[in-house]
């Protein structure tokens, strides 16, 4: 285990999902204390849209193959970093019963056909390796469980573009309810979210240090 991407995408910097995924990246260090952690702020620095010209390439198998000049660029860095990555930390609220705009934009980039999904007459098989993908949501309602009173569009929704790339262990980390939660109730929501958390599916990794005979 060498490193963890943290992508956080709340607009507010005092953030429960932020404090959520933040929390996760701790528990995650506290199995593999050594990793590099690479930092993708969606909710500060968002995003483009779509340009016109990545539209365009990826808009025909053709214009794929020859991609305009530049169009898959940012694309591609977004896509290393995944790569890169061991482990995934994610920090979203539900917007709008689904993911803010700006993980949709994130998506928009990392799901790119020949690159992280072929394309068959099945559907998108993934490319890219599974690894551990921790999912720490904040809503201001109730989408889950017994008193859950909305759909849930976002766990399903990135349940299935996840895994349409290869990244298929995802666990999801809900506090649900902020709008009624402020100092110690928020800390025991967050503590209440992480007991759920399965630790499990990350390798024990000695720090290089502590390598025997280095
Ligand atoms: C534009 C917008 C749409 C929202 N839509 C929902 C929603 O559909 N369901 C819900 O439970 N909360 C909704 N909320 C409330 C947020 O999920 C809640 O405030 C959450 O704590 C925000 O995450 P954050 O604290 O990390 O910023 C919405 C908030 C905003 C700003």
């Amino acid at each position: 285990m060498k490193s963890i991407l943290h992508i956080d995408c709340s607009p507010r910097a005092e953030s429960h999902s932020r404090q959520l995924s933040s929390a996760i990246v701790e528990k995650l260090l506290e199995v593999a204390p050594c990793v590099t952690i690479c930092r993708r702020d969606l909710g500060a620095a968002p995003l483009p849209h779509a340009t016109p010209g990545y539209a365009t390439t990826l808009s025909t198998a053709a214009t794929l193959a020859a991609p305009l000049k530049g169009s898959l660029d940012l694309s591609e860095t977004l896509i290393r970093e995944v790569e890169a990555a061991d482990a995934i930390v994610i920090g979203t609220p539900m917007h709008n019963l689904t993911v803010p705009s700006v993980l949709k934009a994130w998506i928009d980039q990392i799901l790119r056909a020949g690159r992280t999904f072929k394309s068959t007459p099945n559907g998108k098989v993934g490319k890219l390796d599974d690894r551990p993908v921790f999912i720490g949501i904040a809503s201001g309602g109730v989408f889950t469980g017994d008193r859950a009173n909305q759909p849930d569009f976002l766990t399903p929704y990135l349940a299935a573009v996840l895994g349409s790339i290869g990244l298929k262990t995802l666990q999801f980390l809900p506090v649900q309810a902020t709008a009624f939660l402020e100092g110690d109730t928020a800390t025991a929501a967050r503590a209440k979210a992480l007991v759920a958390i399965d630790l499990t599916v990350m390798g024990r990794v000695p720090c290089p240090a502590t390598v025997e005979g280095e």
